[in-house]
């Protein structure tokens, strides 16, 4: 029951404020693995222009797949973290090998690919094919340890292998994709790190770490 009304309450506030993005305009998969990879360590704002351009110069995987590196290279310039261009670039070969140019769509299968960790994985499974596969970026760590009370700090084991099984039994069959927008744009606008506006929260009387007074301490600061 508690489950089912959070993904209500996260789905129907993300109908209401997600924002425009370019990529969430499209069902292309490729599309959608190229935004995902971008994202990972770039903000939204800087990304948008660098996504549209890519797209434009590599319009499917058969062209990123059959484009010299150094032109890859030269379209990624700028973003930094080049070795996302690099497993970009040799998963789009292995996907024409492989996979006859079409994007696997289940999670399991993705994960085979270079530049695929979990994350990427569940990201493209649910959004562009649809798999009620979880994932669990800095965002959602965040939400979900607040949500949970999940105690540990980030990097610890035990709270990422927790926090991936609450993100497991989470993600509905019905809109697995948005579901999982919905909890990563929830922890970058409203469950930020800091100053969260838990006035503004869809799920604050659900959430363990509000009723408790203990938002502003989870997550902990990592150890290091
Ligand atoms: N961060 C990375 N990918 C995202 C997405 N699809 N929606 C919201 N935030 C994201």
């Amino acid at each position: 029951a508690r489950r089912e009304s959070l993904r209500a309450s996260l789905l129907a506030w993300y109908d209401r404020q997600k924002r425009d993005l370019p990529w969430r305009r499209t069902r292309d998969p490729y599309a959608i693995w190229l935004s995902e990879v971008m994202l990972q360590q770039t903000q939204v704002a800087t990304v948008i222009p660098y996504w549209e351009r890519f797209l434009q110069r590599f319009p499917t995987v058969e062209a990123l797949a059959a484009a010299p590196l150094p032109d890859v290279l030269a379209g990624w310039r700028g973003l930094g973290y080049y070795s996302r261009a690099r497993n970009l670039h040799r998963a789009a070969q292995e996907v024409v090998a492989r996979f006859g140019g079409k994007l696997p769509s289940t999670a399991a299968e993705l994960l085979t690919l270079p530049g695929f960790g979990r994350y990427t994985s569940g990201a493209v499974a649910s959004i562009a094919f649809g798999e009620p596969a979880p994932l669990v970026d800095g965002n959602v760590a965040r939400v979900l340890s607040r949500l949970f009370e999940v105690e540990g700090a980030p990097g610890d084991r035990a709270r990422e292998a927790r926090l991936w099984e609450l993100a497991t039994a989470l993600v509905p069959g019905e809109r697995p994709g948005d579901f999982n927008q919905a909890l990563m744009e929830h922890g970058a606008t409203v469950c930020r790190p800091e100053n969260p506006l838990c006035l503004l929260c869809p799920v604050r009387e659900e959430c363990l770490a509000y009723r408790h007074g203990r938002v502003d301490e989870l997550p902990p600061a990592k150890v290091r």
